[in-house]
C-alpha cells in the first residue's frame, strides 16, 4: 500500500492548477443515465472515485471514452470523457459496487426516471457516519414511487407512465438527494417544486448541465428549485466546475506554511465563507486573472472559530484542513462540526504530530502550538488524510501518511502539485 513522506518545513510558492471538483464530476457522469445520447464532460478530473464510477456505470450500460490527456504550460491537465448510454443494460446497482462509492447509490433517480425501475443496494454508514437515505425515500415517494426495502435492496418503481411531479420540501438539507430529485424530476410528468433544497455549487452544474440537456430547472443555487417536466433529454457538452475543495485544501496549506501560490483555473466565489476564515486567520487571499492568489504568514497564524454548515455556510469537507491550521494558530480556536457526527477521526492523528486538541461532543477545542513534530500517522478519510499533509508540511522533520488511498479518492496528483511549489513530498510505493 502506497505512503506519502513529507519532510516539512519549506514554505510554498508557484502555481498550483486546480482539477475538476470531484463532487461535481460524480453527479454528472450519473446523468448520463437520463439520455441514449452522449454527454460529453470536460475537465474531468482523474481520480480514483471517477475510475470507480465509471466502472459502475459501465455495468448500468454507458459506453465511455476518454479523450488523451494534454499538459498545459501551469501543469494542469484537461480530460474529456464522453458518456453514452444507449440503453440501460442493468436496472440493479450490487451491493459490491455501491458499498465501495456511497455516490453510486444516486443512480436511483435516473434509473428509476428513464426505466421505471431500480433496484439499488443500501450504501451503509461509512467512516464519518451513519449517513441514512430516508431524504431520497421520500423525495422519490412523492413523485409516485413505490419505495420498498428488501434483502439490504430499495426496490423503487415509478408509477405506469412514469414519475409525477409534485411539491416536496426537504426536512433537512441533503446535496445528494437534491441531485437526486433534479435528475428524476426532469423526467417526470409535470412539475416539481423542491424545498430546502442543497445550495451548494455542484447543484448548480448539476441543473445547468441537465438543462443543457433540455431539462427545465430554475432556482438551483437557491433553496427552492423548480423543474418542469419533459419527454426525453439529449446529449450536450459541459465542463465540470473547479474544485472548491481542493481550492480551500491548497489555500490553507500556502497559510499554513507561508508563501505566495496561485491557485489557477478556480474561483473565488465558489468559497466565500471559507476564505473570509482563512483571512481572518492570518493569510492573504485575493482573486487575480483566472484564480485565486494566496501570500501565507506561515508563523502569524491567528485562531478563528467556525461552524460546518451547508452552503453558503464553511463547508464540513474543510473542516478538517481548517483544524490543521488551527494547530499552530496563536492562541485558542473552536471548531464545530454540525453535518456528519464521526467527522473528528483526524484530531488523534493530529495529536500524533504534537496538536492540542479536546473534543466535547461535536466541539473541538484547539489551543495552538508553536511546533509540530513530524511522525507517523495514519490517513482515515479523504479531508481528514490531506489535513495530516498540511500539518505534515509546517512540521519539523519527516511524517509518513500511511493508507493514502483515501487522498487518491479526491485529490489530483497531489504530490506533484505541492513538490513544483517547493515541498517535500513523495509517494513511496511498498
Ligand atoms: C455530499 O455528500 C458530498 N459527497 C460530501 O463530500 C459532503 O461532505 C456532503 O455532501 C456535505 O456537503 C459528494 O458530493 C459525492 P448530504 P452527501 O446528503 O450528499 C444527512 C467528500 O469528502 N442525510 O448532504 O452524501 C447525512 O447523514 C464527501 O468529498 C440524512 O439524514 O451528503 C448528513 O448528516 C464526504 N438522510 C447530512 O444529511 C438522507 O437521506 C448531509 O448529507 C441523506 C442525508
Amino acid at each position: 500500500m502506497d505512503r506519502i513522506r513529507i519532510v516539512g518545513g519549506n514554505a510554498l510558492n508557484g502555481i498550483i492548477p486546480i482539477s475538476g471538483a470531484k463532487n461535481a464530476a460524480l453527479p454528472l457522469m450519473i446523468a448520463s443515465l437520463l439520455t441514449s445520447d452522449t454527454l460529453t464532460l470536460e475537465n474531468v478530473p482523474h481520480l480514483a472515485d471517477v475510475e470507480g464510477l465509471i466502472r459502475i456505470l459501465g455495468n448500468h450500460g454507458v459506453d465511455i471514452a476518454v479523450n488523451g490527456r494534454r499538459e498545459h504550460q501551469d501543469g494542469s491537465y484537461s480530460r474529456t470523457v464522453h458518456f453514452t448510454c444507449r440503453t440501460v443494460a442493468d436496472t440493479t446497482a450490487p451491493y459490491e459496487l455501491v458499498s465501495k462509492m456511497r455516490a453510486s447509490f444516486w443512480v436511483i433517480g435516473p434509473l428509476l426516471a428513464r426505466e421505471g425501475q431500480a433496484r439499488v443496494s443500501l450504501p451503509g454508514g461509512c467512516a464519518i457516519g451513519t449517513r441514512p437515505v430516508d431524504l431520497f425515500i421520500e423525495g422519490l415517494t412523492a413523485l409516485g414511487a413505490e419505495m420498498e426495502i428488501d434483502g439490504g435492496y430499495i426496490n423503487a418503481k415509478a408509477p405506469k407512465g412514469g414519475l409525477i411531479g409534485a411539491r416536496y420540501t426537504f426536512p433537512k438539507v441533503s446535496v445528494g438527494a437534491t441531485h437526486v430529485m433534479l435528475m428524476a424530476a426532469s423526467l417526470a410528468r409535470g412539475t416539481t417544486v423542491i424545498g430546502n433544497a442543497a445550495r451548494e455549487p455542484e447543484v448548480v452544474d448539476l441543473a445547468n448541465c441537465l438543462n443543457a440537456m433540455g431539462a427545465k430547472i430554475s432556482g438551483a443555487g437557491t433553496s427552492t428549485i423548480t423543474i418542469e417536466g419533459v419527454t426525453s433529454l439529449s446529449g450536450a457538452r459541459h465542463r465540470v466546475l473547479p474544485d472548491r475543495i481542493e481550492t480551500g485544501t491548497y489555500a490553507m496549506a500556502v497559510a499554513m506554511t507561508g508563501g505566495d501560490v496561485t491557485l489557477s483555473g478556480t474561483d473565488i466565489t465558489l468559497l466565500d465563507t471559507a476564505i473570509e476564515a482563512i483571512r481572518r486567520a492570518g493569510a492573504e487571499v485575493s482573486a487575480v486573472d483566472g484564480g485565486i492568489r494566496v501570500i501565507g504568514h506561515g508563523d502569524a497564524i491567528r485562531p478563528v472559530d467556525i461552524v460546518t454548515e451547508p452552503f453558503p455556510g464553511f463547508p464540513t469537507d474543510l473542516q478538517a484542513q481548517f483544524m490543521g491550521l488551527m494547530t499552530r494558530a496563536h492562541g485558542v480556536s473552536h471548531v464545530t462540526e454540525t453535518i456528519f457526527e464521526n467527522r473528528f477521526m483526524h484530531v488523534q492523528e493530529l495529536a500524533r504530530l504534537g496538536a492540542k486538541i479536546t473534543l466535547s461532543g461535536q466541539t473541538a477545542r484547539i489551543e495552538g502550538v508553536t511546533r509540530l513534530r513530524g511522525a507517523p500517522v495514519m490517513a482515515t478519510d479523504l479531508r481528514a488524510s490531506v489535513s495530516l499533509v498540511i500539518a505534515g508540511l509546517a512540521a519539523e522533520g519527516e511524517t509518513m501518511v500511511s493508507r493514502v488511498y483515501h487522498l487518491d479518492r479526491g485529490f489530483e496528483r497531489l504530490e506533484e502539485k505541492l513538490t513544483r511549489c517547493g515541498a517535500i513530498v513523495e509517494r513511496i510505493s511498498d
